[in-house]
């Protein structure tokens, strides 16, 4: 397969500078001594950035954010310019987690303008979609998650869409300990990588790395990694914990 394949923690509202700096020297030391094609993707909280930067800095371990701001600059209180992640060495930028959509109101508008903002800065966004329970059960999730894909992510061009990490994260398997089945991951993956065919070009869709995320641990992580479409994981909990996180993605290698 030619298609890259991640792992990527999101360590959300978790860990002190010092703890956070501490866990990547840990990861770093590891994953200096494995031998694998996989990339490995750190996000931490803003905080954190600059010493992961120097601390992962010629580890080939990526660094990413959890969020930021749409516009370039101004007066935005509080919030984060793509520009001022980029100058921390900051590769993906998570966009539109669930946390985000249904804790802080970002609608798929927000997200689109997130995404712009993004790769205008020469960054990749870690865009993330995924159904809430009610959805599931309905059994619309698809149509659900495709819109999610077509007013916040289909606008772009062949080239910009080519930077495009998709995380496929069902709201109910977030945080709750419940895994969506390795079947369930697989058939959403191949109706994204459908559509994707459909509004892009073979290539496009062969390309474009999704990853699944939802309660990824180290004993389901083989499982669903196997499954054709699913190209790797956006793991939180589980990204917490140095041997935990190393386990996952091992299982890509
Ligand atoms: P979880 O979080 O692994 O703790 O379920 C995944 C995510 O929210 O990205």
């Amino acid at each position: 397969m030619g298609r890259a394949q991640i792992a990527a923690g999101n360590w959300k509202m978790h860990k002190t500078p010092a703890e956070g700096t501490s866990l990547a020297r840990e990861i770093r030391e590891d994953w200096e001594a494995t031998d694998s094609n996989v990339e490995l993707v750190i996000a931490p909280p803003f905080t954190h950035l600059q010493a992961l930067h120097d601390v992962l800095e010629g580890s080939g371990i990526i660094l990413g954010a959890q969020n930021c701001h749409a516009e370039p600059e101004g007066a935005f209180t509080g919030e984060i310019s793509v520009g001022m992640l980029s100058d921390l060495g900051v590769r993906y930028v998570i966009v539109g987690h669930s946390e985000r959509r249904q804790l802080f109101g970002e609608g798929n508008d927000m997200i689109k303008r997130k995404v712009d903002a993004v790769l205008r800065a020469g960054l990749q966004p870690i865009f993330c979609c995924g159904e809430p329970l009610a959805v599931r059960e309905a059994r619309e999730q698809e149509e659900y998650v495709l819109r999610q894909l077509e007013e916040s992510i289909f606008h772009l061009t062949d080239l910009l869409f080519a930077q495009v990490v998709i995380a496929y994260e069902p709201i109910w398997a977030i945080g709750t300990g419940k895994t969506a089945s390795p079947q369930q991951a697989q058939d959403m993956h191949a109706f994204l990588r459908t559509k994707i065919r459909a509004r892009y070009s073979d290539s496009v869709a062969e390309e474009t790395p999704i990853l699944y995320g939802g309660s990824v641990k180290p004993g389901n992580a083989a499982d669903l990694f196997d499954q054709y479409d699913v190209d790797g994981g956006l793991i939180g909990g589980a990204s917490l914990e140095a041997d935990g996180f190393l386990a996952i993605a091992k299982e890509l290698v």
